[in-house]
């Protein structure tokens, strides 16, 4: 999800911008050719230049023929000297960032493209859309800090992200121009915009040509290869005495020299270094830029603690200096910031604390200090005076930053969002500046240490307008309020925490836009024992699609941790542990009805299914015998009839069995594995079984005796324990993830959708998964059976 545009929208503007163009040509073409613009000849041939150097795959250019350039696509003369004044090939697909930190819950603020100037854009994406869903439950993303945007994309390893560059890389190449920009350009002397923005495959060996073109005040290059080796590219910059905006974001820039003699473009008001990994850090001369009123150096590489020197930059309204390494605190200086709109210093290092000056940024509307390591305490000092801020998020490392405030504090400012995370918020237990908070759409107080109750007044002013609720991990208790009305709310999130009583059965009345739920960890009525009802859904067919899929060889995925309930030979489990592999569906205990979708059944990889204690009907299905991985199956206390499918004997890794308690009838399947699970109990109850290892003799059968394999049963019982606890740490993840997602399912069909492109994620991760636990199978038990 590195870039997402919609390719119809692009081309529709572009057609729109095209056909709005010539209609201005067009209208008054004969007094336009009589009257007005000739292009000049050498800046014509500039142009052509530049068209016969670069490979101009979509057509951008097909515009470029004829005498007057000044008609040409993309140029604009001045009507008085015919001079070439702007030149803007800028590609707007390419110009949209999507980054993605390295957060894998879906619900964790992403930084949404930024490159834009519009300051009511969003900086930080937070209400994912369903098309985000596709990181559901992904695991954690690496980002290489201070690389370029593609780089930045290589980087994120995971085969989900790469398919998806792969289509955003398509999308650009096919909008981008390729090759080198002609130095040629040079001699458009009269040049004021020169924007080629967002083409990641021009190139320029060096920006020498710039420097002859004193008049320019806008130059965008973001995504331009600039191949200097040196520092001389500051150089050239420093000959456009005129420069008000200057973005070089990932043009893979590495040197940003220390000093310099004379600065020549101090009117800059916009300065985009991001997404370069400079080797140097931030120089001085920069702090001469008075007039800045944006400054980004997302992603640079930049280092040590915050220069106070930040505070000479009176004007700023715009300072992101997030992904870089920065420690220590907030400089005081930043008080001095008195335009300042929006702060983001989000995925740094900062250990230290966040200073009283911070109070007077009065016109600080958005503020951004995801993951840093905050410590320090922030009392009513430090948000007194943000009278204008409207989206405050923080996240911090340990618990180590603390919000004090007086109790009946009542703050100036009133939030639109509000991301709170890993620090500790003092109480009362809902603190009142909290409540008071009227114009929420966006919540976030997670694992802060909130008890007590949910203060309805308050949930009830914010219930209409609320899009994204997550109070997950603290220690809120009470009843889920059963009338709660959220009809705007696609993501809620109350895991962890001591809620009690029942989940509304009319949920997905009251929350018609939910996609996202997850009550896990509470003391509500959340897993394998829900009283679900209706059948088991269908959707397993998605979901298998690639599970067989040999996708391994990315790199490994990090351990995240699931505590949940398993339900295993019909004794209840409870594991709390580090878990690396999800391959389970634990749907045991519950209500389910009708068959056993065939579907599953090519779920080849699944490792544990239990079905058990549900009123399911039907017969196993024939083809079990696919799911060759299965080690453990489970369809006991059900009314499964029929007979049990020869195929079952094919399943070679089966090590529990329960069938017991319900309809089956006929001959037992003999055969392979399960010739060793020879424990008469998980055929009981079925009162028309017969056949080994059951007493009860098949009509026909000779009075001989069954296979005898005694010795098995005590290898087997050996490490039966550590068996089943093996397996169900590596399978309970599923059961979890699964449940969020299906469990909704259940609730509500109109979900679907999402749940589906949320199969499509973990497809992957099934098939590394299970890649890795079949590794660490063999290994612990031996178990080679092939
Ligand atoms: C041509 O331009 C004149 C003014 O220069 C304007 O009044 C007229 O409407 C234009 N012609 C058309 C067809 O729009
Ligand atoms: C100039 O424009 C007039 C009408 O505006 C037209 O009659 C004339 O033919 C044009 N001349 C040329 C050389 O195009
Ligand atoms: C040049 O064109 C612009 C708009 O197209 C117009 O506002 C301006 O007056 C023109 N300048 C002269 C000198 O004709
Ligand atoms: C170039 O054109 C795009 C629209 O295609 C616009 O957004 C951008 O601001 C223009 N660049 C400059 C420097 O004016
Ligand atoms: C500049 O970079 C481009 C793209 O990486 C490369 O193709 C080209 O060879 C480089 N040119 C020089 C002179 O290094
Ligand atoms: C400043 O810009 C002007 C105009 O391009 C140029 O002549 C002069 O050399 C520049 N000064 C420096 C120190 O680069
Ligand atoms: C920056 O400003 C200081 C004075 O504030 C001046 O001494 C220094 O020379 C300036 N540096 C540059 C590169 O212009
Ligand atoms: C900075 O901006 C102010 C007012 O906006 C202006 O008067 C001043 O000339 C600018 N300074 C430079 C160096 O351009
Ligand atoms: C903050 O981090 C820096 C760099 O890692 C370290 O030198 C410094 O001691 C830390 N400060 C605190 C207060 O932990
Ligand atoms: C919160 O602030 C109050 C008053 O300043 C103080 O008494 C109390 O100890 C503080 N609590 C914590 C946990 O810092
Ligand atoms: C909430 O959803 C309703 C429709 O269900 C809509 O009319 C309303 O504008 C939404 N409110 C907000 C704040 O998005
Ligand atoms: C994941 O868990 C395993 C086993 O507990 C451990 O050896 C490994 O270091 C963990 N990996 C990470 C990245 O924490």
């Amino acid at each position: 999800m590195m870039i997402n545009y919609n390719h119809s929208v692009v081309v529709f503007l572009l057609l729109s911008l095209g056909i709005f163009k010539l209609g201005l040509c067009t209208e008054n073409q004969s007094q336009k050719n009589n009257v007005t613009v000739k292009c000049i000849q050498s800046e014509r041939e500039a142009l052509v230049s530049f068209k016969t150097g670069v490979i101009d795959f979509p057509g951008k250019l097909s515009s470029w023929v004829g005498e007057d350039c000044c008609k040409w696509k993309g140029v604009e003369c001045d009507n008085e000297s015919s001079h070439v004044t702007k030149l803007n090939l800028s590609n707007p697909a390419g110009r949209h960032r999507h980054y993605e930190y390295d957060r894998n819950d879906d619900n964790y603020p992403i930084p949404s493209d930024h490159s834009t100037l519009d300051p009511s854009t969003p900086r930080y994406n937070t209400l994912p859309k369903c098309e985000y869903c596709r990181n559901a439950g992904m695991p954690r993303k690496t980002y290489s800090r201070g690389s370029n945007v593609k780089a930045f994309v290589a980087a994120s390893f995971s085969r989900d992200v790469k398919t998806s560059v792969k289509a955003s890389f398509s999308g650009e190449v096919n909008k981008s121009l390729s090759g080198e920009i002609s130095p040629y350009l040079g001699n458009l002397s009269s040049l004021t915009h020169l924007d080629v923005e967002g083409n990641y495959n021009l190139f320029t060996k060096n920006l020498d040509w710039l420097s002859s073109l004193s008049s320019l005040e806008y130059l965008y290059m973001g995504g331009v290869k600039i191949n200097h080796t040196k520092a001389d590219w500051l150089h050239a910059i420093n000959m456009l005495p005129s420069l008000l905006e200057l973005s070089l974001c990932s043009c893979q820039l590495e040197h940003l020299p220390s000093s310099l003699n004379f600065l020549n473009f101090t009117s800059l008001h916009v300065l985009d270094l991001s997404y370069n990994s400079f080797k140097t850090s931030i120089p001085q001369w920069l702090f001469n830029l008075t007039n800045l009123t944006k400054l980004d150096l997302t992603s640079s590489n930049q280092g040590g603690k915050i220069l106070d020197s930040f505070g000479r930059l009176g004007s700023l309204k715009y300072l992101y200096l997030g992904v870089n390494h920065f420690y220590g605190s907030i400089p005081a200086s930043i008080g001095n910031l008195s335009s300042l709109k929006e702060l983001d210093l989000s995925y740094n290092e900062m250990n230290g604390t966040i200073l009283e000056s911070f109070g007077q940024l009065s016109k600080l509307v958005n503020l951004y200090l995801l993951e840093n390591s905050w410590e320090g305490v922030i009392t009513e000092v430090q948000l007194m005076n943000l009278k204008s801020l409207e989206e405050f998020m923080l996240t911090s490392k340990s618990q180590s930053l603390v919000f004090n405030v007086t109790e009946n504090w009542v703050p100036p400012f009133s939030l639109k969002s509000l991301h709170l995370e890993s620090c500790r918020i003092i109480g009362p237990k809902f603190p009142k500046w909290l409540q008071v908070q009227s114009k929420l759409t966006y919540v976030t107080l997670r694992n802060v240490g909130i008890e007590g109750t949910i203060p309805e007044e308050w949930i009830s002013t914010i219930s209409s307008q609320l899009t994204h609720l997550d109070l997950s991990n603290n220690q809120i208790e009470g009843n889920l309020p059963q009338q709660l009305v959220f009809p705007n709310v696609t993501k809620l999130f109350l895991q962890n925490n001591s809620f009690s009583g029942p989940i509304p059965s009319n949920i997905s009345d009251l929350m018609p836009s939910l996609q996202y739920l997850d009550l896990s960890e509470n003391h509500l009525y959340d897993l394998a024992e829900n009283n679900l009802s209706g059948g088991i859904p269908d959707c397993f067919n998605n979901l298998i699609a690639l599970v067989d899929h040999n996708t391994f060889g990315y790199e490994p995925i990090e351990n995240y941790t699931e505590k949940a309930f398993i339900v295993t030979k019909g004794r209840a489990y409870e594991y709390d542990r580090t878990l690396q592999l999800v391959t389970c569906i634990d749907l045991s205990g519950n209500s389910l009805t009708g068959g056993i979708p065939i579907q599953i059944t090519s779920l080849t990889r699944l490792g544990m299914l239990n079905l058990s204690m549900n009123h399911l009907n039907g017969s196993i299905p024939e083809n079990i015998g696919n799911m060759r991985w299965l080690e453990t199956l489970d369809l006991s206390n059900n009314r499964i009839l029929g007979s049990i499918p020869g195929s079952l004997s094919f399943l070679t890794s089966l090590v529990h069995l329960n069938l017991s308690f319900n309809n089956l009838s006929g001959r037992i399947p003999s055969g392979n594995q399960l010739q060793t699970l020879i424990d008469a109990t998980i055929y009981k109850g079925n009162p028309s079984l017969c056949g080994s290892p059951l007493p009860t003799k098949c009509p026909g059968d000779e009075a001989s005796d069954g296979p005898s394999i005694t010795g098995v049963d005590d290898k087997q019982g050996g490490d039966d324990y550590e068996r089943i606890w093996f397996y169900a740490s590596i399978g309970l993840g599923f059961g979890v993830g699964f449940w969020s997602v299906c469990g909704t399912l259940l609730l509500k069909k109109s979900w679907r959708h999402c749940y589906f492109r949320f199969c499509d994620d973990i497809k992957d991760r099934i098939a590394l998964l299970i890649a890795l636990r079949v590794v660490h199978l063999k290994r612990k038990f031996g178990l080679e059976k092939n």
